[in-house]
């Protein structure tokens, strides 16, 4: 059952996260911990459920699934801040920059992702297998992955001309789809296998989470969601839902959802956590 997969996902990845920080002491530590609690842990379990498929060791996925929430956690650290969106309220929780400070914030996050690559480059795998997983998150996370899309949606706050369809896509397939195809082939990549089907399945799967957290911003339940919402309007920012409306923006996420499936079926039956992972996506309300 994939809700119970998914509650496993969470017991394992926490129990990962703590191990890898447990070594550490100090601001920077506690403020550590404190990110990387909570959440859905969706990319954790997507980690997971392609380890399994590929008959990979349980330990090494679940590190591996640390690795990428590290980087998922540092990612909303830095989005939260003053400078980027702004936000106030995380997971249910005050933001890194309001419990601490800034600084503290910055750092945060800039020392969640170096861990993430030390978790990657001790992984009891080949060496070939851990600089495939270390280059393909160094080119997820940065300057063609996640910061990219992260500097788009910033800019698209103050463009002169509203985006068109293309560009949200790039947008979007930057900032929250790099660290979800990632996920999505990780178990893949560790077991040497072809990761095509894996990264076609999460590269839709990716926009539709986007275009849900897009709709989620507009119906959703801030209680539930555990962060602000009815923000994104305000901000000027490019979504789906901006472009497409609400309507055409939920129909969008149906056609992603039908490609992401269609494309797991390399796997058969063995898909189907991953299968119901993608309706979870787009009928969540956190
Ligand atoms: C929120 O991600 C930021 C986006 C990429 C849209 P999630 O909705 O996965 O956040 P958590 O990890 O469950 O808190
Ligand atoms: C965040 O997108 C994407 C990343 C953190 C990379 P959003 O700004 O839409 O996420 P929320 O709504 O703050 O969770
Ligand atoms: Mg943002
Ligand atoms: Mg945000
Ligand atoms: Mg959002």
């Amino acid at each position: 059952m994939f809700q119970d997969a998914l509650t496993d996902a969470q017991t394992r990845v926490q129990t990962a996260l703590d191990a890898a920080m447990e070594p550490l002491d100090g601001i920077i530590a506690d403020a550590m911990r404190y990110t990387c609690s909570g959440g859905k842990r969706l990319r954790a379990f997507l980690v997971m459920e392609g380890a399994r498929l590929h008959d990979v060791a349980p330990d090494v996925a679940d590190q591996t699934a640390a690795a990428i929430e590290m980087i998922h956690a540092y990612s909303l650290v830095h989005d939260d801040l003053p400078c980027m969106d702004n936000d106030d309220l995380r997971r249910g929780v005050p933001t890194v920059h309001i419990q601490w400070d800034e600084a503290t914030a910055v750092l945060t996050g800039d020392a969640l992702q170096t861990l993430a690559f030390e978790v990657l480059s001790n992984l009891d795998a080949y060496a070939e297998v851990r600089l495939a997983l270390i280059s393909s998150m160094a080119k997820a996370a940065g300057a063609q992955g996640m910061v990219l899309g992260q500097a788009l949606d910033i800019a698209a706050e103050t463009a002169e001309t509203p985006l068109t369809l293309k560009q949200i896509t790039r947008l979007q397939a930057g900032k929250t789809g790099a660290l979800i195809e990632w996920s999505g082939q990780a178990g893949a990549i560790l077991a040497e296998a072809d990761p095509a089907p894996l990264r076609q399945y999460a590269q839709a799967l990716g926009l539709a989470f986007q275009i849900a957290d897009d709709i989620l911003d507009i119906e959703g339940d801030a209680e539930k969601a555990g962060k602000r919402l009815q923000k994104d309007t305000e901000a000027g920012k490019a979504t789906f839902v901006s472009l497409l409306g609400m309507e055409g923006a939920k129909a969008r996420a149906d056609e992603l959802i039908v490609q992401a499936c269609d494309a797991l079926s390399p796997y058969g039956d063995a898909a189907g956590n991953l299968k119901a992972a993608a309706r979870f996506v787009i009928d969540r309300d956190t």
